[in-house]
C-alpha cells in the first residue's frame, strides 16, 4: 500500500547475510530510475555496500543515516545524487554499526527513521531501505517506516530458514507501530534454472508465499557480482546482461502493483 502521496517505501529485509538484499536494492532501484521513477536508496547497513556500489564515496560526507537515526537530522539533509538520473542515496557510514546500542536509550527509538522520512515526503516515487542482516533496532526502524516489505530469498536448500522469525518480528511491528505492514514481495535470487534443487526450492517458496512470490526470478550471474566494484548498478554496468534484464522485469512487476 502506498502512503498518502503515493510514495512506496520498501524495506528490503532478510536477517540472513548474502542473500541478495543489497544487490536487489541497488539493481531494482536503478531499473526503476531508468524507467523514469524517482528513487531513493536508504542504506541502513553499516557495511555501506549499497552506497559504494552506486559509486558514492561515503567518506566525503560529514553526515549519514547515522545522524538521521541518532541526531534528529532530517533525511533530506543527507540525500546525495548518484551519477545516475533519478537515483539518489542516503549514505551509510561505519559509525552506523554502533547505532544498535546507542538507540536503546533514545526516545521513540523505533520511529526515528519514519519521522526523518517526513522531510522527503512527495520527493520520490519509491524508497528502498537496504537493511542489515539482523532483526535489531535498525531493521525495526525500517519496518516502522515502510509501506511494504520485500524479502529476497536465495534459492538454496535452507531458503526458508529464519523466515518464521522474520514474520514474528513483522507481526510485532504491525501490531504495535505500523498496522498495514506486511510482506508484499518475495523474490528468488541467485536462481540457477539448470539446477533441479533450485526448481524444488522455488516450488516450496511459492507454496509458502503464493501471493507474494514475484514471477521474476533473479538468475545467478557473475556480472551482478562484478557491478558494485565498478560503482555502477547492473543496468548501466552491463545493460543487456541477464541480470539487468531480470531486474528490469522485476521493476515492471513493482510498477504494476
Ligand atoms: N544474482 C546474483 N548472481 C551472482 N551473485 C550475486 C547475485 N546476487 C548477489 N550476488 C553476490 O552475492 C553476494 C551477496 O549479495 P548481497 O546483495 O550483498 O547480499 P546481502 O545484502 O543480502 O548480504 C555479493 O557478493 C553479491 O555480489
Ligand atoms: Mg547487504
Amino acid at each position: 500500500m502506498a502512503d498518502a502521496n503515493g510514495m512506496r517505501i520498501f524495506a528490503v529485509a532478510n536477517q540472513k547475510g548474502g542473500v541478495g538484499k543489497t544487490t536487489t536494492t541497488t539493481s531494482l532501484g536503478a531499473a526503476l530510475a531508468e524507467a523514469g521513477k524517482r528513487v531513493l536508496i536508504v542504506d541502513l547497513d553499516p557495511q555501506g555496500n549499497a552506497t559504494t556500489g552506486l559509486g558514492v564515496d561515503s567518506h566525503r560526507f560529514e553526515r549519514s543515516v547515522y545522524d538521521v537515526l541518532l541526531n534528529d537530522i532530517p533525511m533530506v539533509d543527507i540525500v546525495e545524487p548518484t551519477g545516475f538520473p533519478n537515483l539518489f542515496v542516503a549514505p551509510a557510514t561505519l559509525d552506523l554499526a554502533g547505532v544498535e546500542q546507542e538507540l536503546t536509550t533514545v526516545i521513540s527509538r523505533e520511529l526515528r527513521l519514519k519521522r526523518a522520512l517526513d522531510s522527503v515526503e512527495g520527493d520520490f516515487d519509491y524508497i528502498f531501505i537496504d537493511c542489515p542482516p539482523s532483526l535489531g533496532l535498525i531493521t525495526i526502524n525500517a519496518f516502522a517506516a515502510a509501506t511494504d516489505i520485500m524479502v529476497p530469498v536465495q534459492t538454496e536448500f535452507y531458503a526458508l530458514e529464519g523466515l518464521t522469525q522474520l514474520r514474528n518480528i513483522i507481526e510485532l511491528v504491525r501490531r504495535n507501530i505500523n498496522p498495514t505492514l506486511h510482506i508484499s514481495k518475495v523474490v528468488l535470487t541467485m536462481y540457477d534454472s539448470r539446477n533441479t534443487l533450485a526448481q524444488d526450492v522455488a516450488i516450496e517458496v511459492r507454496r509458502h508465499f503464493p501471493e507474494e512470490l514475484c514471477n521474476t526470478k533473479i538468475p545467478r550471474t557473475v556480472r551482478l557480482a562484478e557491478a558494485p566494484s565498478h560503482g555502477q548498478p547492473i543496468t548501466t554496468f552491463d545493460p543487456t546482461s541477464r541480470g539487468a534484464k531480470a531486474y528490469r522485469a522485476l521493476a515492471q512487476e513493482i510498477m504494476n502493483g
